[in-house]
C-alpha cells in the first residue's frame, strides 16, 4: 500500500525541539554522577538515576509514537517503539513513585508526585494491555493520556520560577520569612499545576475527537499483537 508522505506538523516539530532541549539541560549531571536534587535516603540516587535514564528514553519514544504519519507509514517501528516506551515507562514510574513520595522538597509535592506516578503505570500499563487486546480506542486514549503526563514534567519545571518570583512578596508576610515553606509551597503548587493543566486539556481535547481514525489503523497490523 502507498502512502503519501506527509511533513510532520509545527506542533510535534515544537514538541521534538522542546524535549531535546528538557533532556539536554536535564541529563548532563547524571552522566558524571552529579545531581541537583539532595538525597533523603541511602538509595535515593540510584533510584533518581535510573528514573531520569528510563524517564529520557520513554520520552524519546513518545515523541517518535506521535510523530504524525509514522504509526500509519511503519506499523512495525510504531509497535517496537511502542514496546520501548511501555518497558522504559514503568520502572521511570516506579522509581519516581518511591523517590517521589521521599522528596525533599515538602510534603504537597510528595502528594503530587506519588500521584503523577501511580497515574502514568495506570494509563501505560492500561494503554498495553488494550493494544494487546486490539482494542485501539481505548489503547489510543490510554496512551495519549500516559504521553501527557510523561511531557508534563517539562511544564511542571516552568511553572516553579513563575511561582517563586510571583509569590515572593507573600514570603514573609504569609510565610512568616520560613524559606523552607516558602520554597516547598512554590514547589509543590508548581508540580500540580504542571500536570493537572495538561491532563484537563488532552481530556478535554479527547472529548472533543473520541474516535479513532479508521484509516489510521492498517490493514496489515490486523493479525499481530501490539
Ligand atoms: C511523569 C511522572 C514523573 C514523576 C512523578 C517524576 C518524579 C520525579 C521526582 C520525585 C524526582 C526527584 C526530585 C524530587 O524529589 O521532587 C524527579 C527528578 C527528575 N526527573 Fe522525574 N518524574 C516523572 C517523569 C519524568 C520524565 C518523563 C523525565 C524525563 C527525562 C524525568 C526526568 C527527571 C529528571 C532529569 C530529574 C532530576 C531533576 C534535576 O536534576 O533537576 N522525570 N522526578
Amino acid at each position: 500500500m502507498a502512502y503519501a508522505i506527509r511533513r510532520p506538523s509545527w506542533p510535534s516539530i515544537v514538541l521534538g525541539l522542546v524535549v531535546l532541549a528538557f533532556l539536554v539541560f536535564s541529563l548532563p549531571p547524571y552522566f558524571i554522577g552529579d545531581t541537583r536534587v539532595p538525597a533523603t535516603f541511602a538509595l535515593h540516587y540510584p533510584l533518581l538515576v535510573g528514573h531520569v535514564m528510563f524517564g529520557a528514553v520513554a520520552m524519546v519514544c513518545a515523541v517518535a509514537q506521535i510523530w504524525p504519519g509514522l504509526r500509519r507509514r511503519r506499523p512495525v517501528l510504531h509497535r517496537r517503539t511502542g514496546r520501548v516506551y511501555v518497558a522504559t515507562a514503568i520502572p521511570a514510574a516506579a522509581c519516581a513513585m518511591v523517590i517521589g513520595a521521599a522528596t525533599p522538597f515538602g510534603p504537597i509535592l510528595a502528594v503530587s508526585n506519588v500521584l503523577l506516578a501511580a497515574l502514568w503505570l495506570w494509563f501505560t500499563i492500561r494503554g498495553y494491555l488494550a493494544g494487546r487486546a486490539r482494542h485501539f480506542g481505548e489503547h489510543r486514549r490510554n496512551m495519549v493520556y500516559s504521553a501527557t503526563l510523561a511531557f508534563s514534567i517539562i511544564t511542571n519545571r516552568l511553572w516553579t520560577p513563575v511561582l517563586y518570583i510571583t509569590l515572593n512578596p507573600l514570603q514573609h508576610s504569609v510565610f512568616d520569612g520560613n524559606e523552607e515553606h516558602f520554597l516547598w509551597v512554590v514547589a509543590g503548587v508548581g508540580a500540580w499545576l504542571g500536570w493537572t493543566i495538561p491532563l484537563a486539556a488532552v481530556h478535554w481535547w479527547m472529548r472533543r475527537r473520541p474516535a479513532i481514525e479508521p484509516s489510521s489503523i492498517p490493514r496489515t497490523t490486523a493479525t499481530e499483537p501490539v
